[in-house]
């Protein structure tokens, strides 16, 4: 073996040092998928978690097992007020974890704790968040005002691939033109507490019926924690504005699920942008959003993660995304 062949393997040996289920907020459902008194079972950060919406209409997430048996709470349990009931033993066991009654003679004071998530909705989403040592939220999610906008079209793909290597993509400067075949112009980047801000813009091709044959697209994302990024996209020769979320939910230790939900802003006259109508051009930047994501699958699922990467000009800030991603490892969250 020459010398820079065996360079290159012992670089791309180097374990990963990345946890699997970072610390943060990770999408759990939609809001609309837990209608009052309904609960579901999710695989969730390497848990299988019950989610549950009580009378009150409070949504509350808790690990699928009762700590009284270990019966799993959402196949058969039963949600009774604000609270979900053990199908084995008739525990109840409201959205802090707490104990709140059962079917026992006596009802016994049962001081056991479920564990039990901090949740929040957002946007019709339900997140839960995720502390392997149970600490408190240390950051939010901003709600965004979607009055005006189309409704939001969803699709959830599981991709064989870590969740920091998802969302280092949206940094990877280079890979835009290479993959998606649109070359990125004048990109900036900013790291702001659990935030990683990034702005660029590039011109395609026009979709739509009417403007000019070829329109610049200027994108605005922030990405909050490893669980969500946010991009804000606007082509003003055309009058298109929309949005990208991304919401990535590690499940398994070896599987992310990609959630993509997209919303274009309705014209304020009449229904057209660009000579096309809102709703079919949601449907079209929804499978172009969703589109995109396909022909980076393969290169996630396939790749090794490099820990010491040779970069190469105009890869991007690569470094400092990874600067700023460590924060939610557990094991960093002090330093
Ligand atoms: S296992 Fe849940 S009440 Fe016994
Ligand atoms: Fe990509």
């Amino acid at each position: 073996m020459n010398e820079a062949a065996s360079t290159a393997q012992v670089q791309l040996r180097v374990a990963d040092p990345r946890p699997r289920f970072p610390i943060g907020w990770f999408m759990v459902c939609q809001s609309s998928e837990l209608e009052r008194g309904h609960l579901l079972e999710r695989t969730w950060m390497g848990d299988q978690i019950v989610a549950f919406r009580g009378e009150s209409g409070d949504a509350a997430v808790l690990s699928a097992f009762c700590p009284h048996l270990g019966a799993n709470l959402a196949r058969g349990g039963t949600v009774v007020g604000d609270a979900v009931r053990c199908p084995f033993h008739s525990l109840r066991w409201d959205g802090a974890g707490r104990c709140v009654g059962s079917e026992y003679p006596g009802d016994p004071d049962y001081s056991v704790h479920a564990v039990a998530h901090h949740v929040i909705e957002r946007f019709g989403f339900l997140f839960a968040w995720h502390h392997p040592d149970g600490g408190d939220p240390t950051f939010d999610i901003p709600e965004l005002d979607l009055d005006g906008w189309t409704d939001v079209t969803v699709s959830t793909i599981p991709i064989a691939a870590h969740v920091e290597t998802i969302h280092e993509n949206g940094v990877d400067a280079v890979h835009f033109g290479i993959v998606h075949g649109f070359p990125l112009s004048e990109p900036r980047y900013a790291a702001v507490g659990a935030s990683f801000h990034s702005e660029f813009h590039f011109a395609t091709p026009n979709f739509l019926r009417e403007g000019p044959p070829e329109i610049t697209t200027f994108f605005d994302t922030d990405t909050h924690g490893l669980g969500y990024a946010h991009s804000l996209n606007t082509a003003e020769a055309v009058g298109l504005r929309y949005r990208v979320l991304l919401l990535t939910t590690p499940t398994t230790d070896d599987t992310t699920d990609f959630t993509i939900a997209t919303t274009v802003q309705r014209p304020t006259d009449g229904d057209l942008i660009a000579g096309v109508p809102a709703d079919e051009v949601a449907d079209f930047m929804h499978r172009g959003a969703a589109g995109g994501v396909h022909q980076d699958i393969p290169i996630w699922e396939g790749l090794r993660h490099v820990e010491h990467p040779r970069l190469v000009k105009g890869d991007g800030p690569i470094p400092r995304f990874r600067r700023w991603a460590a924060q939610f490892r557990p094991d960093r969250e002090a330093s």
